[in-house]
Protein backbone atom coordinates (compact mmCIF):
# COMPACT_ATOMS: atom_id res chain seq x y z
CA UNK A 1 0.00 0.00 0.00
CA UNK A 2 1.62 3.25 -1.15
CA UNK A 3 1.82 6.37 0.84
CA UNK A 4 2.22 10.01 0.58
CA UNK A 5 4.09 12.14 3.39
CA UNK A 6 3.73 15.77 2.51
CA UNK A 7 4.39 19.31 4.34
CA UNK A 8 2.33 21.81 3.42
CA UNK A 9 2.14 25.46 3.79
CA UNK A 10 4.04 26.64 0.53
CA UNK A 11 2.47 28.16 -2.63
CA UNK A 12 2.93 25.77 -5.51
CA UNK A 13 5.14 27.58 -8.02
CA UNK A 14 6.68 26.48 -11.64
CA UNK A 15 5.33 24.59 -14.83
CA UNK A 16 3.38 21.16 -14.79
CA UNK A 17 3.39 19.35 -18.33
CA UNK A 18 0.26 17.78 -18.68
CA UNK A 19 -0.21 14.05 -20.06
CA UNK A 20 -2.30 12.21 -22.45
CA UNK A 21 -6.00 11.90 -20.87
CA UNK A 22 -6.58 8.62 -19.00
CA UNK A 23 -10.29 8.90 -20.15
CA UNK A 24 -9.31 8.90 -23.28
CA UNK A 25 -6.35 7.00 -24.12
CA UNK A 26 -8.58 4.05 -22.30
CA UNK A 27 -11.53 3.75 -24.95
CA UNK A 28 -9.02 4.57 -27.30
CA UNK A 29 -6.92 1.20 -26.29
CA UNK A 30 -10.08 -0.74 -26.08
CA UNK A 31 -10.82 0.46 -29.74
CA UNK A 32 -8.14 -1.29 -30.77
CA UNK A 33 -9.50 -4.64 -30.53
CA UNK A 34 -12.57 -3.79 -33.18
CA UNK A 35 -10.53 -3.91 -35.90
CA UNK A 36 -7.55 -6.79 -36.29
CA UNK A 37 -4.87 -4.07 -36.59
CA UNK A 38 -1.29 -2.70 -35.65
CA UNK A 39 -1.56 0.68 -33.58
CA UNK A 40 0.99 3.43 -32.75
CA UNK A 41 -0.73 5.69 -29.57
CA UNK A 42 1.16 8.80 -28.77
CA UNK A 43 1.16 10.68 -25.60
CA UNK A 44 -0.01 7.93 -23.77
CA UNK A 45 0.08 8.38 -20.54
CA UNK A 46 2.35 6.36 -17.74
CA UNK A 47 -0.44 5.35 -15.15
CA UNK A 48 -1.57 2.57 -13.83
CA UNK A 49 -5.11 1.66 -15.70
CA UNK A 50 -2.78 2.35 -18.45
CA UNK A 51 -1.02 -0.88 -17.61
CA UNK A 52 -4.18 -2.42 -16.50
CA UNK A 53 -5.69 -2.22 -20.20
CA UNK A 54 -2.38 -3.89 -21.51
CA UNK A 55 -2.69 -6.51 -19.12
CA UNK A 56 -6.64 -6.85 -20.62
CA UNK A 57 -5.22 -6.98 -24.71
CA UNK A 58 -2.93 -8.88 -23.82
CA UNK A 59 -5.16 -11.61 -22.00
CA UNK A 60 -7.34 -11.79 -24.95
CA UNK A 61 -3.80 -12.63 -27.44
CA UNK A 62 -2.87 -8.73 -28.29
CA UNK A 63 0.66 -7.90 -27.92
CA UNK A 64 0.28 -4.33 -26.09
CA UNK A 65 4.15 -2.49 -24.95
CA UNK A 66 5.64 1.18 -24.43
CA UNK A 67 8.02 3.08 -25.24
CA UNK A 68 7.97 5.99 -22.54
CA UNK A 69 4.42 8.09 -23.43
CA UNK A 70 4.67 5.82 -26.76
CA UNK A 71 2.31 2.81 -27.01
CA UNK A 72 2.78 0.23 -29.50
CA UNK A 73 -0.60 -2.51 -29.68
CA UNK A 74 -1.16 -4.99 -31.90
CA UNK A 75 -4.92 -6.65 -31.73
CA UNK A 76 -4.25 -9.27 -34.89
CA UNK A 77 -4.26 -12.32 -33.14
CA UNK A 78 -6.81 -11.29 -31.04
CA UNK A 79 -8.94 -14.28 -29.88
CA UNK A 80 -12.54 -14.65 -28.44
CA UNK A 81 -11.90 -15.33 -24.70
CA UNK A 82 -13.42 -13.69 -21.28
CA UNK A 83 -11.11 -10.89 -19.73
CA UNK A 84 -10.19 -12.43 -16.30
CA UNK A 85 -11.83 -11.50 -13.46
CA UNK A 86 -9.17 -9.83 -11.66
CA UNK A 87 -8.62 -7.52 -14.53
CA UNK A 88 -12.48 -6.32 -14.45
CA UNK A 89 -12.33 -5.84 -10.53
CA UNK A 90 -9.13 -3.40 -11.27
CA UNK A 91 -10.47 -1.01 -13.34
CA UNK A 92 -14.06 0.19 -14.23
CA UNK A 93 -13.43 1.54 -17.50
CA UNK A 94 -13.07 -2.23 -18.51
CA UNK A 95 -16.27 -2.07 -19.49
CA UNK A 96 -15.16 -0.39 -22.58
CA UNK A 97 -14.13 -3.42 -23.73
CA UNK A 98 -17.94 -4.83 -24.19
CA UNK A 99 -18.83 -2.85 -27.36
CA UNK A 100 -15.50 -3.33 -28.51
CA UNK A 101 -15.77 -7.41 -28.10
CA UNK A 102 -19.23 -7.28 -29.51
CA UNK A 103 -17.81 -5.45 -32.47
CA UNK A 104 -15.07 -8.15 -32.98
CA UNK A 105 -16.22 -11.52 -31.68
CA UNK A 106 -20.32 -10.88 -32.08
CA UNK A 107 -19.89 -12.23 -28.17
CA UNK A 108 -18.38 -10.82 -25.09
CA UNK A 109 -18.63 -12.11 -21.28
CA UNK A 110 -17.60 -10.00 -18.99
CA UNK A 111 -17.88 -9.82 -14.86
CA UNK A 112 -19.62 -6.30 -13.55
CA UNK A 113 -16.71 -3.86 -13.11
CA UNK A 114 -14.48 -2.37 -10.70
CA UNK A 115 -13.31 0.77 -9.92
CA UNK A 116 -14.18 3.67 -7.99
CA UNK A 117 -16.86 3.35 -5.14
CA UNK A 118 -18.44 6.64 -6.43
CA UNK A 119 -21.86 5.19 -5.36
CA UNK A 120 -24.39 3.42 -7.83
CA UNK A 121 -22.15 2.34 -11.54
CA UNK A 122 -24.74 0.56 -13.39
CA UNK A 123 -24.32 -0.60 -16.64
CA UNK A 124 -28.08 -0.21 -18.07
CA UNK A 125 -27.67 2.27 -20.50
CA UNK A 126 -25.32 0.17 -22.29
CA UNK A 127 -27.18 -2.99 -22.37
CA UNK A 128 -30.24 -0.49 -23.18
CA UNK A 129 -28.46 -0.02 -26.52
CA UNK A 130 -26.81 -3.14 -27.85
CA UNK A 131 -30.32 -5.07 -27.07
CA UNK A 132 -32.05 -2.69 -29.82
CA UNK A 133 -29.05 -3.06 -31.83
CA UNK A 134 -30.16 -6.66 -31.91
CA UNK A 135 -27.41 -8.18 -28.94
CA UNK A 136 -28.96 -10.57 -26.83
CA UNK A 137 -27.56 -9.90 -23.32
CA UNK A 138 -27.68 -10.99 -20.24
CA UNK A 139 -26.93 -9.45 -16.87
CA UNK A 140 -27.08 -10.93 -13.24
CA UNK A 141 -25.13 -8.47 -11.37
CA UNK A 142 -21.96 -10.09 -11.67
CA UNK A 143 -21.46 -11.25 -14.86
CA UNK A 144 -22.93 -9.54 -18.69
CA UNK A 145 -23.07 -12.41 -21.20
CA UNK A 146 -23.97 -10.60 -24.94
CA UNK A 147 -23.99 -12.14 -28.42
CA UNK A 148 -24.99 -10.34 -31.82
CA UNK A 149 -23.03 -11.51 -34.24
CA UNK A 150 -26.01 -9.74 -36.87
CA UNK A 151 -26.10 -6.45 -35.36
CA UNK A 152 -28.15 -3.75 -36.94
CA UNK A 153 -28.20 0.13 -36.96
CA UNK A 154 -30.61 1.62 -35.44
CA UNK A 155 -31.33 4.58 -33.47
CA UNK A 156 -30.54 5.09 -29.73
CA UNK A 157 -31.78 7.78 -27.16
CA UNK A 158 -29.96 7.82 -24.30
CA UNK A 159 -32.17 8.91 -20.62
CA UNK A 160 -28.73 10.42 -19.86
CA UNK A 161 -25.68 11.44 -21.53
CA UNK A 162 -23.43 8.31 -20.09
CA UNK A 163 -20.10 8.81 -21.12
CA UNK A 164 -19.55 5.00 -20.91
CA UNK A 165 -22.72 3.82 -22.92
CA UNK A 166 -21.89 6.64 -25.55
CA UNK A 167 -18.18 5.06 -26.01
CA UNK A 168 -19.29 1.18 -25.68
CA UNK A 169 -22.53 1.93 -28.51
CA UNK A 170 -19.73 3.56 -30.85
CA UNK A 171 -18.09 1.06 -30.68
CA UNK A 172 -20.23 -1.85 -31.60
CA UNK A 173 -22.29 0.40 -34.08
CA UNK A 174 -19.34 0.04 -35.78
CA UNK A 175 -20.40 -3.15 -36.82
CA UNK A 176 -24.08 -2.78 -37.29
CA UNK A 177 -25.08 -2.96 -40.56
CA UNK A 178 -26.41 0.13 -41.88
CA UNK A 179 -26.74 3.72 -40.01
CA UNK A 180 -26.70 4.18 -36.62
CA UNK A 181 -27.55 7.28 -34.53
CA UNK A 182 -27.26 7.68 -30.72
CA UNK A 183 -29.53 10.64 -29.61
CA UNK A 184 -28.61 12.53 -26.35
CA UNK A 185 -24.73 10.78 -26.26
CA UNK A 186 -22.22 12.24 -24.13
CA UNK A 187 -20.31 15.33 -25.66
CA UNK A 188 -17.51 15.30 -23.44
CA UNK A 189 -14.12 15.60 -25.58
CA UNK A 190 -13.18 12.29 -24.76
CA UNK A 191 -15.81 10.87 -26.67
CA UNK A 192 -14.19 13.50 -29.79
CA UNK A 193 -11.02 12.02 -29.27
CA UNK A 194 -12.39 8.15 -29.32
CA UNK A 195 -14.19 10.03 -32.84
CA UNK A 196 -11.30 10.94 -33.95
CA UNK A 197 -9.33 7.78 -33.42
CA UNK A 198 -11.88 5.43 -35.03
CA UNK A 199 -12.18 7.78 -37.87
CA UNK A 200 -8.40 7.73 -38.37
CA UNK A 201 -8.92 4.00 -38.35
CA UNK A 202 -11.48 4.54 -41.56
CA UNK A 203 -14.71 4.37 -39.62
CA UNK A 204 -17.70 7.00 -40.87
CA UNK A 205 -18.60 8.89 -37.77
CA UNK A 206 -20.40 12.13 -37.94
CA UNK A 207 -21.50 14.43 -34.95
CA UNK A 208 -18.67 14.70 -32.81
CA UNK A 209 -19.15 17.54 -30.24
CA UNK A 210 -22.85 17.31 -30.34
CA UNK A 211 -25.29 14.97 -28.86
CA UNK A 212 -26.47 13.29 -31.96
CA UNK A 213 -24.04 10.78 -33.12
CA UNK A 214 -24.41 9.05 -36.14
CA UNK A 215 -22.23 5.99 -37.36
CA UNK A 216 -22.73 4.49 -40.83
CA UNK A 217 -21.62 0.93 -39.55
CA UNK A 218 -19.63 -2.43 -41.28
CA UNK A 219 -17.17 -0.33 -42.93
CA UNK A 220 -13.74 -1.76 -43.02
CA UNK A 221 -11.20 -0.46 -40.40
CA UNK A 222 -7.08 -0.61 -40.28
CA UNK A 223 -4.50 -0.12 -37.78
CA UNK A 224 -3.70 3.89 -37.07
CA UNK A 225 -1.24 6.34 -35.58
CA UNK A 226 -2.94 8.68 -33.29
CA UNK A 227 -1.89 11.49 -30.62
CA UNK A 228 -4.46 11.29 -27.51
CA UNK A 229 -5.53 14.67 -25.97
CA UNK A 230 -4.37 16.32 -23.22
CA UNK A 231 -5.75 15.20 -19.93
CA UNK A 232 -8.62 17.84 -18.56
CA UNK A 233 -8.98 16.61 -15.05
CA UNK A 234 -5.22 16.35 -14.71
CA UNK A 235 -5.09 19.91 -15.29
CA UNK A 236 -8.23 20.65 -13.44
CA UNK A 237 -6.01 19.21 -10.41
CA UNK A 238 -3.02 21.07 -11.00
CA UNK A 239 -5.80 24.18 -11.13
CA UNK A 240 -7.10 23.66 -8.20
CA UNK A 241 -3.76 22.98 -6.63
CA UNK A 242 -2.68 26.72 -7.44
CA UNK A 243 -5.67 27.94 -6.14
CA UNK A 244 -5.28 26.04 -2.66
CA UNK A 245 -1.50 26.95 -1.91
CA UNK A 246 -2.28 30.55 -3.83
CA UNK A 247 0.40 29.67 -6.12
CA UNK A 248 1.12 30.44 -10.00
CA UNK A 249 1.38 27.38 -12.12
CA UNK A 250 1.87 27.04 -16.09
CA UNK A 251 0.07 24.25 -17.07
CA UNK A 252 2.01 23.27 -20.43
CA UNK A 253 0.01 21.21 -22.74
CA UNK A 254 -3.56 21.70 -21.28
CA UNK A 255 -6.34 22.64 -23.59
CA UNK A 256 -7.91 25.61 -22.34
CA UNK A 257 -11.23 25.31 -24.15
CA UNK A 258 -11.53 21.58 -22.77
CA UNK A 259 -11.86 23.23 -19.37
CA UNK A 260 -14.06 26.42 -19.78
CA UNK A 261 -16.53 25.62 -16.72
CA UNK A 262 -13.37 25.13 -13.90
CA UNK A 263 -11.31 28.14 -15.69
CA UNK A 264 -14.55 30.74 -14.89
CA UNK A 265 -15.31 28.76 -11.43
CA UNK A 266 -11.65 30.05 -10.12
CA UNK A 267 -11.80 33.05 -11.85
CA UNK A 268 -15.13 33.35 -10.16
CA UNK A 269 -13.12 32.92 -6.38
CA UNK A 270 -10.43 35.22 -7.66
CA UNK A 271 -7.66 33.72 -9.96
CA UNK A 272 -6.20 35.24 -12.58
CA UNK A 273 -6.02 32.65 -15.39
CA UNK A 274 -4.38 33.21 -18.38
CA UNK A 275 -5.10 30.65 -21.85
CA UNK A 276 -3.16 30.22 -24.48
CA UNK A 277 -3.38 27.50 -27.16
CA UNK A 278 -1.64 24.56 -25.54
CA UNK A 279 -1.07 26.46 -22.13
CA UNK A 280 -3.48 27.80 -19.49
CA UNK A 281 -1.37 29.95 -16.78
CA UNK A 282 -3.13 29.88 -13.33
CA UNK A 283 -2.20 32.59 -10.49
CA UNK A 284 -3.79 32.99 -7.16
CA UNK A 285 -3.05 36.02 -4.73
CA UNK A 286 -6.57 35.37 -2.86
CA UNK A 287 -9.53 33.28 -2.91
CA UNK A 288 -12.84 33.87 -2.00
CA UNK A 289 -16.12 31.19 -1.92
CA UNK A 290 -17.89 30.23 -4.90
CA UNK A 291 -21.15 29.36 -5.24
CA UNK A 292 -23.34 27.23 -5.97
CA UNK A 293 -20.94 24.66 -7.42
CA UNK A 294 -23.00 22.25 -9.33
CA UNK A 295 -21.18 19.28 -11.44
CA UNK A 296 -22.96 18.26 -14.95
CA UNK A 297 -22.74 16.65 -18.23
CA UNK A 298 -19.95 18.30 -20.12
CA UNK A 299 -19.80 21.21 -20.40
CA UNK A 300 -20.71 21.93 -17.28
CA UNK A 301 -18.62 21.79 -14.26
CA UNK A 302 -16.91 18.15 -14.61
CA UNK A 303 -17.69 15.51 -12.18
CA UNK A 304 -13.92 14.65 -11.65
CA UNK A 305 -13.26 18.36 -10.67
CA UNK A 306 -15.73 18.19 -7.69
CA UNK A 307 -13.83 17.02 -4.91
CA UNK A 308 -10.07 19.24 -5.96
CA UNK A 309 -11.62 22.31 -6.45
CA UNK A 310 -13.74 21.84 -3.17
CA UNK A 311 -10.12 20.90 -1.05
CA UNK A 312 -8.92 24.43 -2.73
CA UNK A 313 -12.72 26.02 -1.39
CA UNK A 314 -11.98 25.17 2.25
CA UNK A 315 -9.25 27.93 2.89
CA UNK A 316 -11.14 30.40 0.54
CA UNK A 317 -13.32 33.16 2.27
CA UNK A 318 -17.08 32.76 2.56
CA UNK A 319 -19.02 29.77 1.87
CA UNK A 320 -19.37 27.70 -1.13
CA UNK A 321 -22.27 25.37 -1.83
CA UNK A 322 -21.77 21.91 -3.68
CA UNK A 323 -23.68 20.05 -5.70
CA UNK A 324 -23.09 16.49 -6.91
CA UNK A 325 -25.29 15.52 -9.88
CA UNK A 326 -23.73 12.60 -11.68
CA UNK A 327 -22.83 10.36 -8.94
CA UNK A 328 -24.75 9.33 -6.13
CA UNK A 329 -21.85 9.32 -3.53
CA UNK A 330 -19.21 10.93 -4.44
CA UNK A 331 -18.53 13.29 -0.89
CA UNK A 332 -16.56 10.32 0.02
CA UNK A 333 -13.54 12.84 0.45
CA UNK A 334 -15.00 14.90 2.87
CA UNK A 335 -14.16 12.96 6.25
CA UNK A 336 -10.36 13.75 5.56
CA UNK A 337 -10.62 17.11 4.48
CA UNK A 338 -12.50 18.04 7.70
CA UNK A 339 -9.74 15.62 9.49
CA UNK A 340 -7.65 18.70 8.22
CA UNK A 341 -9.42 21.17 9.82
CA UNK A 342 -11.63 21.67 6.93
CA UNK A 343 -15.59 23.02 8.21
CA UNK A 344 -17.58 20.76 5.53
CA UNK A 345 -21.19 19.52 6.45
CA UNK A 346 -21.92 16.63 3.56
CA UNK A 347 -24.79 14.49 1.99
CA UNK A 348 -24.25 12.10 -0.45
CA UNK A 349 -25.08 14.69 -3.07
CA UNK A 350 -24.73 17.93 -1.17
CA UNK A 351 -21.25 20.11 0.60
CA UNK A 352 -21.38 23.23 2.51
CA UNK A 353 -17.92 24.16 2.51
CA UNK A 354 -17.66 27.42 4.97
CA UNK A 355 -14.21 28.63 4.35
CA UNK A 356 -11.60 28.10 7.67
CA UNK A 357 -8.06 30.72 7.84
CA UNK A 358 -6.01 27.57 7.32
CA UNK A 359 -5.62 23.68 7.09
CA UNK A 360 -3.31 21.79 9.85
CA UNK A 361 -1.41 18.40 8.62
CA UNK A 362 -3.02 14.91 9.16
CA UNK A 363 -3.20 11.18 8.47
CA UNK A 364 -5.62 9.95 5.80
CA UNK A 365 -6.71 7.69 3.32
CA UNK A 366 -7.62 8.08 0.17
CA UNK A 367 -10.93 6.58 -0.92
CA UNK A 368 -10.89 7.29 -4.92
CA UNK A 369 -8.60 8.82 -7.46
CA UNK A 370 -9.72 12.63 -7.43
CA UNK A 371 -10.71 12.19 -3.75
CA UNK A 372 -7.21 11.17 -3.07
CA UNK A 373 -6.07 13.93 -5.17
CA UNK A 374 -8.28 16.31 -2.85
CA UNK A 375 -6.56 15.24 0.35
CA UNK A 376 -2.95 15.62 -1.53
CA UNK A 377 -4.66 19.62 -2.73
CA UNK A 378 -5.69 19.83 1.16
CA UNK A 379 -2.34 18.56 2.69
CA UNK A 380 -0.12 20.72 0.56
CA UNK A 381 -2.14 23.84 1.75
CA UNK A 382 -1.99 22.63 5.51
CA UNK A 383 0.38 23.71 8.12
CA UNK A 384 2.52 21.01 9.01
CA UNK A 385 2.74 16.99 7.84
CA UNK A 386 0.57 14.98 6.04
CA UNK A 387 0.34 11.11 5.60
CA UNK A 388 -1.33 10.09 2.64
CA UNK A 389 -2.37 6.22 2.39
CA UNK A 390 -4.12 3.78 -0.48
CA UNK A 391 -2.07 6.67 -3.10
CA UNK A 392 -2.63 3.50 -5.66
CA UNK A 393 -6.03 5.63 -6.40
CA UNK A 394 -3.38 8.72 -7.16
CA UNK A 395 -1.50 6.37 -9.46
CA UNK A 396 -4.06 5.33 -11.41
CA UNK A 397 -4.86 8.53 -13.36
CA UNK A 398 -1.89 11.06 -12.59
CA UNK A 399 1.13 10.40 -14.25
CA UNK A 400 4.68 11.57 -12.35
CA UNK A 401 2.52 12.79 -9.86
CA UNK A 402 4.73 13.45 -7.03
CA UNK A 403 7.51 14.57 -9.53
CA UNK A 404 5.42 16.85 -10.69
CA UNK A 405 4.54 18.65 -7.71
CA UNK A 406 8.12 18.27 -6.24
CA UNK A 407 8.83 20.63 -9.25
CA UNK A 408 6.65 22.96 -8.89
CA UNK A 409 8.39 23.49 -5.10
CA UNK A 410 5.96 21.06 -2.62
CA UNK A 411 7.40 18.83 -0.15
CA UNK A 412 6.30 15.45 -0.53
CA UNK A 413 7.60 12.39 -1.17
CA UNK A 414 6.08 8.49 -1.66
CA UNK A 415 7.15 6.61 0.92
C1 LIG B 1 -16.70 8.30 -17.10
O1 LIG B 1 -17.25 7.34 -16.22
C2 LIG B 1 -15.34 8.63 -16.52
N1 LIG B 1 -14.51 7.44 -16.51
C3 LIG B 1 -15.49 9.17 -15.10
O2 LIG B 1 -14.19 9.53 -14.63
C4 LIG B 1 -16.36 10.41 -15.15
O3 LIG B 1 -16.57 10.88 -13.83
C5 LIG B 1 -17.72 10.07 -15.79
O4 LIG B 1 -17.50 9.50 -17.10
C6 LIG B 1 -18.61 11.29 -15.94
O5 LIG B 1 -17.98 12.26 -16.72
C7 LIG B 1 -13.87 7.06 -17.65
O6 LIG B 1 -14.04 7.68 -18.69
C8 LIG B 1 -12.99 5.86 -17.57
P1 LIG B 1 -21.17 7.75 -16.94
P2 LIG B 1 -18.61 6.53 -16.65
O7 LIG B 1 -21.54 6.49 -17.64
O8 LIG B 1 -18.57 6.24 -18.11
C9 LIG B 1 -25.00 6.62 -14.42
C10 LIG B 1 -12.38 9.55 -13.16
O9 LIG B 1 -12.26 10.03 -12.02
N2 LIG B 1 -25.15 5.50 -15.37
O10 LIG B 1 -21.27 9.06 -17.67
O11 LIG B 1 -18.80 5.43 -15.70
C11 LIG B 1 -23.83 6.39 -13.49
O12 LIG B 1 -24.22 5.59 -12.40
C12 LIG B 1 -13.64 8.80 -13.52
O13 LIG B 1 -11.53 9.65 -14.08
C13 LIG B 1 -26.31 4.74 -15.32
O14 LIG B 1 -27.21 5.00 -14.53
O15 LIG B 1 -19.69 7.67 -16.37
C14 LIG B 1 -23.47 7.77 -13.05
O16 LIG B 1 -24.32 8.15 -12.00
C15 LIG B 1 -14.60 8.68 -12.35
N3 LIG B 1 -26.41 3.68 -16.18
C16 LIG B 1 -23.77 8.61 -14.30
O17 LIG B 1 -24.65 7.82 -15.12
C17 LIG B 1 -25.43 3.37 -17.07
O18 LIG B 1 -25.61 2.40 -17.84
C18 LIG B 1 -22.54 8.97 -15.10
O19 LIG B 1 -21.99 7.80 -15.58
C19 LIG B 1 -24.27 4.15 -17.09
C20 LIG B 1 -24.14 5.22 -16.24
Amino acid sequence: MGAYRIIGGRPLEGAVAIHGAKNSVLPILAATLVCGGQYTIDNCPEISDVETAFEILRSLGCTARREGARAFVDTGAAEEREIPEELMRKMRAAIIFLGALLARFGTARLSAPGGCVLGQRPIDLHILGLRLMGADCEYDGETLRCKGDRLRGCTVALPFPSVGATENLLLAALACEGETTICNAAREPEIGDLIGFLCACGAKIDGAGTSVLRVDGGKPLHGTKYTVMPDRMEAATYLAAAAATRGRLVLQGAEPAHLRAVTETLERGGCEIARRPGEIIVRCDRLTAVSPIITAPYDGFPTDAQAPVMAAMATAEGVSVFEETIFSDRMRHVPALRAMGARITATERHAVVTGVRGLHGAEVEATDLRGGAAMVIAALRAEGESRITKTEHMERGYASFVRSLRACGAQIEST
